[in-house]
């Protein structure tokens, strides 16, 4: 690792934002490089609100293998070396903001609540009638010619939906993380293509108001220029280096 990436102070707050670059290294697809998710799924099918009134089926179908496929895979250790810099600074102090819909960073042993998932989480479910926001890995849609799936209360029995962000919709949390951003003094990107907003101006409003950006990324992504250091290779090599670096030098 190059000895001159920055270490952040003690006290001041980081924002991390993680893309799907973090997990491929778990086996989970990214979605626009090649054979990623959307060369062989229609974003307009399977990931707006009109694709779901039109299809609810295929919808259900696209998200049931997702999670299906989540129940197969681990952890990398890039999850694990942002969970132990939570864990040691701090979550106020490591504001981590996915777009990622997996719970790998939990499962990597950052804390439910410190993980902000402004895309939504692929466990979850949402009734559209009630709106109850459930929690449950039982299977969506076992048969895909079966019934679609509905609310857990049986005395609503409103139609459930993944409780994902579409693109037209607005992701969580948004208050959160421009108030986070508006007073960070690092920001780190790791694993984004910066081509989605508004996610992909997250590291434009971080640098303006003056704090440090460090991006780790297979290839310069199409913000690369933002960032005050940047790292090219697998986060799953790259990060832990650098995370190891920052706690050895708090530490000291
Ligand atoms: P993309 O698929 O657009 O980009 C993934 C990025 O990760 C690319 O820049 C790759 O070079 C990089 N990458 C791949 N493997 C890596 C590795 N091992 N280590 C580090 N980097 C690696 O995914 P996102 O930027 O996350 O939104 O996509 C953003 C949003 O677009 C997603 O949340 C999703 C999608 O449409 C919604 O569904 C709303």
């Amino acid at each position: 690792m190059p000895p001159t990436l920055p270490i952040p102070l003690h006290n001041s707050p980081m924002v991390i934002l993680t893309g799907a670059g973090i997990s491929a290294e778990s086996g989970i697809k990214t979605f626009r490089e090649a054979g990623g998710l959307w060369e062989n799924h229609p974003i307009e099918a399977v990931a707006t609100p009109q694709g779901f009134a039109n299809n609810p089926r295929l919808v259900w179908q696209f998200y049931h293998a997702r999670r299906e496929q989540l129940k197969t895979v681990s952890p990398n250790p890039a999850h694990h070396a942002l969970a132990q810099l939570q864990q040691t600074l701090g979550p106020d102090d490591v504001f981590l903001v996915t777009q990622n819909v997996d719970d790998l960073h939990q499962r990597g042993g950052s804390a439910p609540q410190a993980v902000l998932h402004m895309h939504g989480e692929l466990r979850k479910v949402r009734c559209r009638r009630c709106g109850t926001v459930t929690e449950t890995d039982a299977p969506m849609l076992p048969d895909p010619e079966g019934p679609l799936p509905t609310c857990f209360d049986t005395a609503c029995g409103g139609a459930l939906r993944p409780h994902i962000v579409w693109f037209g919709e607005v992701p969580f949390g948004m208050d959160d993380i421009a108030a986070k951003l508006a007073t960070c003094s690092m920001f780190v990107a790791i694993g984004t293509s910066g081509v989605v907003y508004p996610a992909a101006g997250f590291l434009a409003a971080a640098k303006h108001q003056g704090a440090t950006t460090l991006g780790f990324n297979l290839e310069p992504p199409e913000n690369a220029e933002l960032f005050d250091y940047f790292v090219q290779g697998p986060a799953g090599q790259t990060l832990p280096d650098w995370v190891d670096t920052v706690l050895e030098t708090l530490a000291c």
